[in-house]
């Protein structure tokens, strides 16, 4: 095994063997796996939009010639992924630069076949290689980067068992935008079994308590799933524009929602402490589906003695502060009952701007139809409007 210093660069890595999982097998690639589907992944941009690879146009000759040189580096190697029922070839995967001084190594990989990604061929890929580069190589600890916003790509690493171990500010630069790099690692004498999963729970920016003048947000725990906050969501007054009517909601329903927004990489969830009393009086959320796309901010005031009291705008201004100048979201929304006028004259008031009706989106309970309003604000938008909401409700 190449990991004392007299054999130190010299030795090419042992002959690869197969790694075989439930799904994924993988296997040394050769010049025989430089097919056109390779070099038609190579030249997706879906594929490459977080790969160094994209700024030049790929030829079967050029891929070839990567190929090759990997396969002579002493320090560099690679596998075919392939799915383990039918053999085909859905991807690659690296490890390298192996550094046998520090005994590390770096993996990147690709999922060419865009037809099966989400299905946990990356996850367990990563899984196989660092089982392989503990056991037969006796690396360390491995690491990988990712752009920010290839979101499968951090998670499929955090599932394999990674940890984020840093974030580069800006590092990187996308479609004319700066994107963080997220460091991942794993050392190890923590890697879990193969196969494991682990809660990603990866947020870019985690939220910190928000701290306004007579409110603050604090981050939704599981401590806050208290029986109040049960009873806001059953009660036909508080929920009456709110989809969780529907349900009759629970401990267990709560905690559901709170870990799907954990687990989401770009969605916060906060509960909204008065700081007079130190008691909750009702909950936020803003939600995305990837970090970089417009977030969708929600609001429930529960303690009915604070409604008409200036808790939603400032907990709202408090959720567009964090989604404007934490995380950067290119724009806020937010989606009302036509007829719920609290709501409706909160959101102006925050300096969002009317998108357009949804005629007749919702059902109430008395069986009548009412529209959506669609709301929106933009930072600079919001910036604005700052100054005039405080002179409003100083
Ligand atoms: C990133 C990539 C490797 C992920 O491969 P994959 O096989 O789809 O990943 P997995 O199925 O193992 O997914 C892991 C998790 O990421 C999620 N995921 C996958 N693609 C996603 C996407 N585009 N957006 C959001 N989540 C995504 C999966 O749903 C899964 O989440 P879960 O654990 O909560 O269910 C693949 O999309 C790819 O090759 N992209 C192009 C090359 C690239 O960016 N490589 C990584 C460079 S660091």
């Amino acid at each position: 095994m190449p990991n004392t210093d007299s054999d130190t660069a010299m030795a090419k890595f042992p002959v690869l063997r197969e790694l075989r999982g439930g799904r994924v097998l993988l296997r040394e690639l050769t010049e025989a796996d430089v097919t056109d589907s390779y070099v038609r992944w190579m030249n997706d941009p879906e594929i490459v939009r977080y790969l160094e690879s994209r700024y030049t146009a790929h030829t079967t000759e050029d891929i070839l010639e990567y190929v090759r040189g990997i396969r002579i580096d002493p320090n560099m190697m690679m596998w075919a992924i392939c799915s383990t029922d039918t053999g085909e070839h859905v991807g690659n995967i690296k490890l390298g630069p192996v550094d046998w001084n520090h005994r590390t190594g770096d993996i990147g990989l690709m999922i060419g076949e865009r037809s099966v990604w989400g299905q946990g061929y990356a996850t367990e890929a990563i899984d196989l290689l660092s089982g392989y580069a503990f056991e037969d190589l006796g690396l360390r600890r491995l690491t990988a980067g990712s752009y920010e916003q290839n979101t499968g790509s951090i998670k499929a690493f955090l599932r394999a068992g990674f940890q984020v171990d840093g974030v580069w500010r800006d590092h990187y630069v996308s479609e004319g935008e700066t994107q963080d790099r997220i460091c991942l690692g794993l050392v190890g004498e923590t890697l879990q079994a193969p196969g494991s999963t682990k809660e990603s729970g990866w947020k870019p920016y985690r939220s910190d308590v928000l701290v306004g003048i007579n409110y603050s947000l604090v981050p939704f725990s599981e401590e806050l799933i208290t029986e109040a906050y049960i009873g806001w969501l059953n009660d036909p007054e508080i929920n009456r524009f709110l989809e969780v009517r529907y349900t009759s909601q629970s401990k267990e329903s709560a905690l559901g929602y709170l870990r799907s927004i954990d687990r989401s990489g770009s969605s916060y969830f906060w509960g909204v402490k008065a700081h007079r009393s130190g008691e909750m009086v009702g909950t936020a959320t803003l939600q995305s589906e990837r970090v970089g796309a417009p977030a969708e901010l929600g609001l429930m005031i529960g303690e009915k003695d604070y409604w008409g009291k200036g808790a939603a705008l400032e907990a709202l201004d408090l959720v567009c502060r964090f989604g404007f100048s934490k995380l950067n979201f290119p724009k806020i929304t937010a989606g009302t009952y036509g007829v719920n006028m609290a709501m409706n004259f909160t959101l102006k008031r925050l300096g969002m701007e009317i998108e357009g009706t949804i005629r007749d989106a919702y059902t109430l309970n008395n069986g009548e139809s009412v529209d959506e309003i669609r709301w929106g604000v933009f930072p600079g938008e919001w910036k604005s409007r700052q100054g005039q909401m405080h002179e409003t409700h100083a």
